[in-house]
């Protein structure tokens, strides 16, 4: 039995609303199937409702993180919904997907800007109110900028991912980071995502690292190393919404340029550059790719416009989902079979390393074709593919 209750999320209350019964019928007891839940500023409370089970891939969907882009959030609760509606009814692709996947759902990463922004009488709000947290703090520029280490590290050497390792005592520390900011920071570093996808408003298109350009003018192709895989899972979104996808469809405002967007897509520095984001980040100081979702041309629209805006990305979200089981995926394991954590996996000609979790389980997002992978840890090892 799924059950998510996300009532308090509906009615804007700002308790954490998760709820997640075991699965019945599964070999695995435990497997709790699904939990959303909502980060409450200066408390923040997670229910976390599962058991870890090795080789699942977990993935996030992160929304209204500018708080007066509201059709993020309200898809997110009915993607809840719907996965426990077709899970209950058996259908075979939410089956598998639940069963082989972890998905955390956050509808609000901002609940503070929602309420101000929804607290504006009339229909009509207006673009800005909202957009920052209670204290005034823009959380998509609030991330620490490791683009620009990156950079530099590509012209003087240096790493190019996992930035942070054990810099958690320096986050916390950092005066200048919302809590908000701390809170997901904490929750990438601790909780090995693979895939995610942070959900905004005000346009149409699935955008992907890096967001900020090398030369620091205002847009420059910014490829990174994983730039395959990246343009495959925005097009993996964009594909199925008809109309982000549309490719006569008229800029959202008469003067945007949109010249860089191709297929509802769009690599982040080619269309405008964005330092301190959420979604570099990710890549960055994690094994986490993400990419950021433009999801409408307006921010706050009618409620009664909402289910159309479900109707146009339900299968991209869920076609997004998909995409975490690409590429390959495996255990890295000592000659007696024991899990070795925190492995390097390395691919011959992609720039970029993941390492591998807690049970020694780590996954690659690759487009097809053939690879070298390598693993590296201090003892011998072997690796074991599936
Ligand atoms: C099952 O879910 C998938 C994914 O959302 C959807 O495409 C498909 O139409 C559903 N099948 C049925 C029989 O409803
Ligand atoms: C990335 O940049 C786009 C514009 O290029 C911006 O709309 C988006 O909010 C940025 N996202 C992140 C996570 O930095
Ligand atoms: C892996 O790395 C993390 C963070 O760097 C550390 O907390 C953990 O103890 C390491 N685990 C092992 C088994 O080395
Ligand atoms: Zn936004």
């Amino acid at each position: 039995m799924c059950k998510v209750d996300v009532s308090g999320i509906a009615s804007g209350r700002k308790e954490a609303v998760a709820m997640c019964r075991p699965a019945v019928g599964r070999r695995d007891r435990h497997q709790c199937v699904l939990f959303a839940f909502s980060l409450v500023l200066w408390k923040t409370s997670f229910y976390f409702l599962f058991l870890i089970l090795p080789g699942e891939p977990e993935f996030k969907y992160i929304g209204n993180m500018h708080g007066n882009e509201a059709v993020g959030r309200e898809l997110l609760i009915f993607l809840a919904q719907y996965l426990c509606n077709e899970y209950q009814k058996g259908n075979e692709t939410v089956v598998n997907l639940i069963h082989n996947t972890r998905i955390h759902i956050m509808p609000s990463l901002n609940p503070d800007g929602f309420e101000k922004a929804a607290s504006q009488p009339g229909e009509l709000k207006d673009w800005f109110v909202g957009r920052s947290n209670a204290q005034g703090i823009d959380l998509n520029r609030n991330f620490p900028d490791l683009d620009r280490i990156v950079y530099v590290n590509e012209k003087e050497g240096g790493p190019n991912n996992h930035l942070l390792k054990n810099l958690k005592k320096i986050v916390d520390q950092n005066a200048k980071l919302a809590p908000e900011t701390k809170a997901v920071i904490h929750w990438i570093m601790d909780i090995p995502f693979v895939l995610s996808a942070n959900l905004h408003g005000g346009d149409l298109v699935a955008n992907y690292p890096y967001n900020e350009t090398r030369s620091g003018s205002a847009h420059e192709y910014s490829s990174c190393p994983d730039d395959a895989i990246f343009q495959s899972v925005a097009r993996a979104y964009s594909s199925f919404n008809p109309v982000m996808s549309d490719p006569n469809r008229p800029p959202c405002r008469k003067n945007d340029d949109d010249s860089s967007f191709v297929e509802g897509t769009t690599n982040g520095g080619a269309w405008y550059s964005v330092p301190g984001g959420m979604q570099d980040f990710n890549y960055l100081s994690s094994n986490c790719f993400e990419i950021t979702v433009e999801l409408s041309c307006e921010k706050f629209p009618p409620e009664e416009t909402l289910k159309s805006y479900w109707k146009d990305n339900k299968n991209s979200l869920i076609s997004y989902l998909e995409q975490i089981h690409r590429g390959v995926k495996g255990f890295v394991r000592d000659l007696q079979g024991n899990p070795i954590a925190n492995a390097t996996i390395s691919v011959e000609g992609i720039d970029h390393d993941v390492t591998s979790a807690k049970d020694g389980d780590y996954w690659r997002l690759l487009v097809p074709g053939n690879y070298k992978l390598m693993a590296s840890a201090p003892s011998y090892l072997a690796i074991t593919k599936r």
